[in-house]
């Protein structure tokens, strides 16, 4: 029985199921939170808390805004480890609705760790992202590197939540861990993000709208391996850390997409346009610091990773999203 009793924020989000559902597998107690807002097919959200609960992770729907709730789920219950994932993704919405990302990213933050001061011995893993880096031009991105050059509001909101982590660390002891995420993907994955919308788009003979097409290279990390790292930086209950947490590999968009014809079987057309405004160019991680202190050893090549994502889409992973 594994002594982990782990309260997740952002439960039914893409990587807050998958987490709920490998700590599930070591026989942690999960908690979750999760407002099930609509940014993106809400349906998707409640097949994955459907699932969760079936694996007796115990759902709470909640604003991570609202106030006591964390003060009173921390006094009601014996948590170790919160990992806290909820947040209004999306590099390209903070242009069109940058309230959501303060309500959520910093209101909802704060009101977190307004609860965690209360309860110093809980450690705090939160994401951050590769977005941090912004228009940072050295590549790979390293952790020691500036961050305060982001390119949207989205950067803007994690780098705040770093600088916010490492305040509450230094007023309060509070244990806390960012991890900067690299484009995340795989199955039950998200729909706003290109490689799901171009498999969506792909496979029903629909056009592709790419941008920048023969410049733009992600660091594409596949979800169980972000998984591997985040399970690790639980159990290494650092102090105060960052961790970038990528494939250390940068790939092309053109490589994404030929790796989603290959294995849908069909031909993309592509429609092609200029770089959209507070997107990057380049995101590559450099993952030396998480090598050494997390072990963290990413082990799924793109071409992997998509054939794995596109299995679960022909499934009816996309049925009716
Ligand atoms: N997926 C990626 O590629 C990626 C990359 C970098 C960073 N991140 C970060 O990782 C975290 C998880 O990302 P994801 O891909 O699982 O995103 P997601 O959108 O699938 O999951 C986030 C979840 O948080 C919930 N949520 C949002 N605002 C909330 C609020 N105010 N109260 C309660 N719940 C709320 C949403 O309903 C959603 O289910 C986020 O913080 C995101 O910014 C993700």
């Amino acid at each position: 029985m594994s002594s982990k009793h782990v309260l997740i924020t952002g439960v039914a989000g893409f990587i807050g199921f998958h987490l709920a559902e490998a700590l599930r597998k070591q026989n942690a107690t999960v908690i979750g939170i999760d407002n099930f807002n609509d940014y993106y097919e809400v349906q998707l959200k409640k097949d994955r808390a459907q699932n969760l609960e079936k694996l007796g992770v115990t759902i709470i729907k909640a604003d991570i805004c609202d106030p006591g709730l964390f003060l009173d789920l921390l006094q009601k219950e014996p948590i170790t480890h919160i990992v806290h994932l909820a947040a209004q993704a999306g590099v390209r919405y903070s242009l069109i609705n940058p309230q959501a990302y303060i309500h959520s990213n910093i209101q909802g933050f704060l009101n977190l760790l307004e609860g965690c001061r209360h309860y110093p011995h809980i450690p705090l893993i939160y994401a951050s992202s590769s977005s941090v880096y912004g228009n940072n031009c050295d590549i790979p991105f390293s952790v020691d590197d500036r961050t305060d050059n982001q390119a949207s509001l989205y950067g803007v909101t994690k780098k705040t939540n770093e600088l916010m982590a490492c305040t509450y660390h230094h007023l309060y002891d509070i244990p806390v861990t960012g991890l900067r995420f690299f484009t995340v993907y795989g199955p039950w994955g998200r729909p706003d993000m290109a490689y799901y919308s171009f498999t969506k788009s792909i496979d029903a003979g629909i056009p592709i709208d790419v941008y920048a097409f023969d410049k733009m290279y992600r660091d594409f990390t596949y979800i169980d391996d972000i998984i591997s790292g985040v399970i690790a930086a639980m159990d290494l209950q650092s102090p105060l850390e960052i961790f970038n947490l990528g494939n250390h590999r940068s790939e092309s968009l053109k490589t994404l997409v030929e790796s989603i014809e290959d294995c849908l079987g069909k031909k993309a057309i592509l429609r092609h346009l200029p770089i959209q405004p507070g997107d990057i160019e380049v995101t590559y991680a450099d993952i030396a610091h998480s090598q050494k202190m997390l072990h963290f050893q990413p082990a799924t090549d793109l071409q992997t990773g998509i054939s794995k994502f596109v299995e679960w889409y022909k499934k009816g992973g996309h049925s009716c999203h």
